[in-house]
């Protein structure tokens, strides 16, 4: 009886044990570049996101908390603000005052920094 009992539980976590390994291994294989097989376009994809919704308060005129974000310069030397800002990950939540845009959308512009931020 204990050996079966024994046997049962050992059973039970090598199972679990396997079963996490195995999630683990699906998590790290899902990184950033996979999600990144095509490459963005700054101005045909990463403008158009950022004059919908940020550059009604980030121009040249305007460029609150300091941040033009209306042309490639601007926007590439800014990128981890930019990208920071739309998760609230070290930044105030962009748009000011929200929603948080979708993260396909936010995952665009982390693409487009993953791909060496290309003024294409
Ligand atoms: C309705 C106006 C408005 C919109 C739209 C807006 N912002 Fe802002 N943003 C502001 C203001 C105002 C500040 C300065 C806030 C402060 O200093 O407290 C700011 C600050 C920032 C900052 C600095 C935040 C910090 O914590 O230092 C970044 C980065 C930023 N905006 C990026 C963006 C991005 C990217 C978008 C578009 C997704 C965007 N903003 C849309 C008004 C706006």
């Amino acid at each position: 009886m204990k050996a079966t009992f024994l046997f049962v539980v050992s059973l039970i976590t090598f199972s679990s044990c396997s079963l996490a390994l195995f999630s683990c291994t699906r998590e790290k294989v899902t990184p950033i570049d996979q999600q990144c097989n095509t490459t963005i376009s700054f101005a045909n994809e990463v403008m158009p996101i950022l004059q919908a919704n940020c550059i009604s308060c980030h121009d040249q005129g305007n460029a609150s908390g300091g941040y033009d974000l209306s042309n490639y310069t601007a926007v590439a030397a800014n990128a981890n603000a930019v990208v920071g800002s739309m998760k609230a990950n070290s930044y105030q939540l962009m748009p000011l005052g929200g929603p948080a845009l979708p993260d396909s959308t936010i995952q665009k512009i982390k693409c487009w920094i993953e791909q060496g931020k290309l003024d294409n």
